[in-house]
């Protein structure tokens, strides 16, 4: 257990306790308010995260900060972190053993920061937080309350990039958050 995110990000420099430390730049531990009522929960870095070593800055980042602009929900708001901390190479999806491997730090941010709700973007992150037998496709926009905590799982922003026809839900699903945080 740490005491808080500034712990956490010293204890994790240089972690190499899986194989995603052999190909990363930087460590994307996350960025935001430590005290924020939303947490964000992406997949792990991407090439412009593994440079700039902070969580959605690349093009899906943008496309989501224009959704939150868009509803009035500034970054300032919200703590964004992901599954895993190094970049999986070529954007593949984390495997098994690196999820399991670096889940006690999104574990440890999670208690730091004490959400109210979870937005957990795609399907990696909805199975690795919630479990294997959730479906994005099946589970989005719909909330699960679980241990005091609001999930809405919804599309992953880089899903948006591929399918434009993805947009309205992730929309319509960011809608259902904004409602959310003004009742909390
Ligand atoms: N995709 C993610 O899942 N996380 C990031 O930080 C950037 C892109
Ligand atoms: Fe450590 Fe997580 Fe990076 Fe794996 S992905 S090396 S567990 S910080």
């Amino acid at each position: 257990m740490y005491n808080s995110i500034e712990e956490l990000e010293k204890s994790i420099q240089g972690c190499k306790k899986c194989k995603l430390c052999n190909n990363r730049t930087n460590i994307v531990v996350g960025s935001g308010n430590v005290n924020a009522k939303i947490m964000f929960i992406g997949e792990g870095p991407g090439a412009d995260e593994d440079i700039q070593g902070k969580p959605f800055v690349g093009k899906a980042g943008k496309l989501m900060d224009m959704a939150l602009q868009g509803l009035d929900i500034k970054r300032e708001e919200l703590y964004i972190a992901n599954i895993v901390k190094c970049r999986p190479p070529s954007n593949r999806n984390p495997e098994a053993d690196e999820a399991e491997a670096c889940m006690e730090y999104l574990r440890n941010q999670v208690l730091i920061v004490k959400p109210k709700i979870i937005v957990l973007l795609g399907s990696v992150a909805l199975k690795n937080i919630l479990g294997n037998e959730y479906n994005i496709t099946a589970s989005r926009g719909k909330w699960i309350e679980k241990n005091g905590i609001w999930y809405m799982p919804t599309f992953h922003p880089a899903a948006l990039l591929r399918d434009d026809a993805k947009k309205i839900y992730f929309w319509q699903d960011l809608k259902l958050v904004k409602e959310k945080i003004m009742e909390l």
